[in-house]
Order: structure tokens, then C-alpha cells, then sequence
């Protein structure tokens, strides 16, 4: 067995654990990241597409925003239909902001060959294993690469090893608030030019369906599916008929073209508190998970990472732990707040399966709400493009070599 030591010891390379080192190397702060997959395997993963305004600050001020803004498409609304209408959500007047689209798998990239350029420790295929004297100055985290155990001690200890890493199971005192929804989304992505400038989200008496897109030839799209649902009984015509069926309308259509991926995620909303034990922290999909109607999952690990970049940046340099104190609560506050997000625009976009006349009337009087009203309009739109980057992030930078 070999025995390392380091600062930080990260668990993950997922987009919360890529910019939790980024910026701690970036101000000098040693650090590892242990990944269980391959480069290759995380590159590839398709996930989440919308970076809040925040998140893409936040990858300029990391230096890794050049691609970014070079091929990230930016929108300045979304739409939405039901009841026979499309409704545009304008962004800029109504939040003065904007998205970007980009892919997760886009940034990971980006962050990773950042990260191997600079030499910056990390180690693919090796899995963390146990996370031991979690409370204690030196919490030790041992890990197995290729059938060799290795353990690194280090000050702290970030888990960003997602829903079913082990730093969840590490944390004794952990509660976690769990909300499941009876239904799951089939992802596809393919080869087709996308027949809309800006993201549809579609209530149909069928189901939800969600146009979205990669690039001016890559198409995104979404169809909301039971729990539990078998992708086998899903051919790529049946895939096709049925994101027709949902979407299409008067000056819509859905441009077919060869699907390259299929996928289904599961509808869930996780919270899992406190965020911190001794000096093992958590951050991103480890801490919480929101259902992907409101676009926040990979938001969320973003902004956690840059907290606890912050918090330990502040305890190294400026022997502040107010930062580390705090860190928990203040995530969850933004956690929680996205949770109520995610959780209006599921309820207000779904065929509820078993709605009975009044709750499917009050999700129709939610869904003129937010036509009619000024007020609801504005609020889904300041929601789902969120607040600026603060002025304490940006301050790290000064710590930046
Ligand atoms: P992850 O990206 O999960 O990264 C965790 C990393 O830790 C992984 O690379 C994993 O391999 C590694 N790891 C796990 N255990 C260990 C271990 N023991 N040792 C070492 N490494 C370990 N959000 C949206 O907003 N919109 C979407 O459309 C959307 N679609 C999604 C589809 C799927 C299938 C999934 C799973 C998530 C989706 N999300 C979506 C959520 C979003 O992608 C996540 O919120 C985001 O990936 C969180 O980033 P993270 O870094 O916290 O976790
Ligand atoms: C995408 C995913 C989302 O969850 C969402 O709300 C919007 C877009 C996407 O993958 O493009």
C-alpha cells in the first residue's frame, strides 16, 4: 500500500470536483482527484445542457471559458406551450440576463485537459473506497487502482462523487429529505438540426416533452415517461412519433435525424444535510438532487464547488474558518431554494398520471398564471437564469498565482 499526502483529497471528477481543484490550484492550494472512471468514460457522459449566468462566470474566472464562449449558444428566453399556445419567456427584459447552452460533458472536457496541461494530480480508475477519521485533523481516504490499495491523508476531504459515491454513506449525523415523482425522462440525442432557436418545454395531454439542443446540428430532446419505464419498448420511430406528437405546432417542427444516445433519468429531489462532517465536505449531486425541469442539477455543483473553493481558500490564507462554518448552511439555502424551482416547473409542465379535475384545473390556472401575469412571468425567468456571481467569488481571484 502507498500512502500519499496532499491538501485536499477530491473524490470525483464530475464538474464539482473539476472546479474545486481548478480553483484551488489556481491559488495554490495542493490538491488530488481521484475519479473512478476513465478520462475517457466521464468525456462522454451526456448529461445536463444550461449554464446559468453564475456558472458561466464562474468558468471565465477559472480561465476556462474560451471554448465556452466561443461555441456555447447563448439564449435569452425559453418557451413554453400549453393549451394550444407557445409563450415566449424573454430573459433580458424580464430578468436582464441570459443561458448558455453547453453541454456537461463539454465543460468536464474543458476542465480536464486544463487540469492535465497544468500537471495538476489526478488519478482515473481509482476508486475511493472508504473515507476514515472523517472528524479529525487528518481525515485518510484509502482507494483501490488496478486491484492495489493506496490511502492519501489530507486537511479536508471534498466528496463530489455524485448519487452513488461513498461520501453520503461517510457522514454519520447525515438526514436525507427524499421526494420521488412517478415519472422518469427519456433523453435522446441526435444528429438533426434543431427546429427551434430556444428551448421548448411542452405540457401535452400526452406528456412532457422538451426540445433542447447542443449545437446549430445537434438536437437534445426529452420525453417524460413513467417510473420504471423499459427503454426496449421505445424503437426510434416510436421515439420520433412521440416527440412529434408532443411538440409540434403551428411554426414547430421536430427534425428527425440519426439518435447517437439514448437515456432515461430517473425524476428525484434529494436533500441531504448537513453538508459537512469534521472535515470531510460535500458538494454537488453527493449533497442533493433536483429534477432536471428547471436545468439546475449541474448549476448546483458549481456554485457548491465555489463555495468551498472560497470557504478553504479563506481558512489557508486568511485563517478565516467562517467560510467552512458556514458552508452547509448557506449551500442548502440555494439548494432549497432550487428545489422549490424544479419542483414548480415539474408540477407546472407534467401530465400528473393521477390527477383528478381539480388538480389538473389548478395546474392549468398555474400555467395562464405565468402567461398573464407579469409578475409570475418575471419570477420563472430571474429563477431559472439566477443571480449573478457574488462579490465574495469573486474575491478568490486575488489568491490566483
Ligand atoms: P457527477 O457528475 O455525478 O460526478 C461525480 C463523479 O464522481 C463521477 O465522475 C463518478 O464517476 C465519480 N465517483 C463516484 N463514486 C466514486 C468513488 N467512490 N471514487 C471515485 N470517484 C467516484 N441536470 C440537469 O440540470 N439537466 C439534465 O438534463 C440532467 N440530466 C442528467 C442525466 C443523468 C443520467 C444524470 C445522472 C444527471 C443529470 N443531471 C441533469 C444532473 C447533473 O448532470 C448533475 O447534477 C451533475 O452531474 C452533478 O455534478 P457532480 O460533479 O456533483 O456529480
Ligand atoms: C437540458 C436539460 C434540462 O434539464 C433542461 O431543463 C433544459 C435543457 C439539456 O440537456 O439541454
Amino acid at each position: 500500500m502507498s500512502n500519499y499526502h496532499t491538501r485536499v483529497t477530491i473524490i470525483g471528477a464530475g464538474p464539482a470536483g473539476l472546479v474545486l481543484g481548478h480553483l484551488l490550484s489556481l491559488a495554490g492550494i495542493d490538491n488530488l482527484i481521484l475519479e473512478r472512471r476513465s478520462r475517457e468514460y466521464v468525456e462522454a457522459r451526456v448529461r445536463a445542457g444550461v449554464l446559468e449566468r453564475a456558472s458561466v462566470s464562474l468558468l471565465e474566472l477559472a480561465g476556462v471559458g474560451d471554448r465556452l464562449r466561443r461555441e456555447g449558444l447563448v439564449h435569452e428566453g425559453i418557451y413554453l406551450q400549453f393549451n394550444g399556445g407557445r409563450h415566449h419567456i424573454d430573459f433580458r427584459e424580464l430578468a436582464d440576463g441570459a443561458v448558455t447552452v453547453y453541454g456537461q460533458q463539454e465543460v468536464v472536457k474543458d476542465l480536464i485537459a486544463d487540469r492535465l496541461a497544468h500537471g495538476w494530480p489526478t488519478v482515473f480508475e481509482a476508486e475511493a473506497t472508504t473515507i476514515a477519521d472523517a472528524d479529525s485533523l487528518g481525515p485518510r481516504v484509502l482507494f483501490r487502482q488496478q486491484g492495489d490499495e493506496h490511502s492519501v491523508t489530507s486537511a479536508f476531504v471534498a466528496a463530489c462523487d455524485g448519487t452513488h459515491g461513498i461520501g453520503h454513506r461517510s457522514i454519520p449525523t447525515l438526514t436525507t429529505y427524499t421526494l420521488d415523482y412517478p415519472y422518469a425522462w427519456l433523453g435522446i440525442l441526435a444528429r438533426a438540426r434543431p427546429g427551434t432557436d430556444e428551448l421548448v418545454y411542452s405540457y401535452s395531454d400526452r406528456g412532457f416533452a422538451l426540445y433542447s439542443m447542443r449545437s446549430t446540428s445537434v438536437s437534445r430532446l426529452y420525453l417524460q415517461v413513467p417510473a420504471g419505464e423499459d427503454l426496449g419498448g421505445w424503437s426510434h420511430d416510436r421515439i420520433w412519433a412521440e416527440l412529434k406528437a408532443r411538440l409540434e405546432s403551428p411554426g414547430l417542427v421536430v427534425n428527425e435525424g440519426s439518435i447517437t444516445e439514448v437515456g432515461l433519468t430517473p425524476m428525484r429531489s434529494t436533500v441531504s444535510t448537513p453538508m459537512r462532517f469534521g472535515n470531510v465536505f460535500l458538494a454537488g449531486d453527493a449533497a442533493h438532487i433536483v429534477p432536471p425541469t428547471g436545468a439546475k442539477g449541474l448549476n448546483l455543483a458549481l456554485q457548491d464547488a465555489l463555495e468551498l473553493a472560497s470557504a478553504i481558500i479563506e481558512s489557508v490564507y486568511e485563517h478565516d474558518a467562517a467560510g467552512l462554518e458556514g458552508y452547509s448552511e448557506h449551500c442548502l439555502g440555494r439548494v432549497w431554494r432550487a428545489q422549490r424551482f424544479a419542483n414548480y416547473m415539474t408540477r407546472l409542465l407534467h401530465l400528473d398520471y393521477a390527477a383528478d379535475e381539480f388538480a389538473r384545473q389548478l395546474q392549468l390556472a398555474d400555467q395562464r398564471g405565468v402567461v398573464d401575469s407579469m409578475a409570475e412571468a418575471t419570477s420563472l425567468a430571474e429563477r431559472y437564469v439566477g443571480p449573478a456571481l457574488d462579490a465574495r467569488s469573486e474575491r478568490i481571484v486575488k489568491w490566483f498565482r
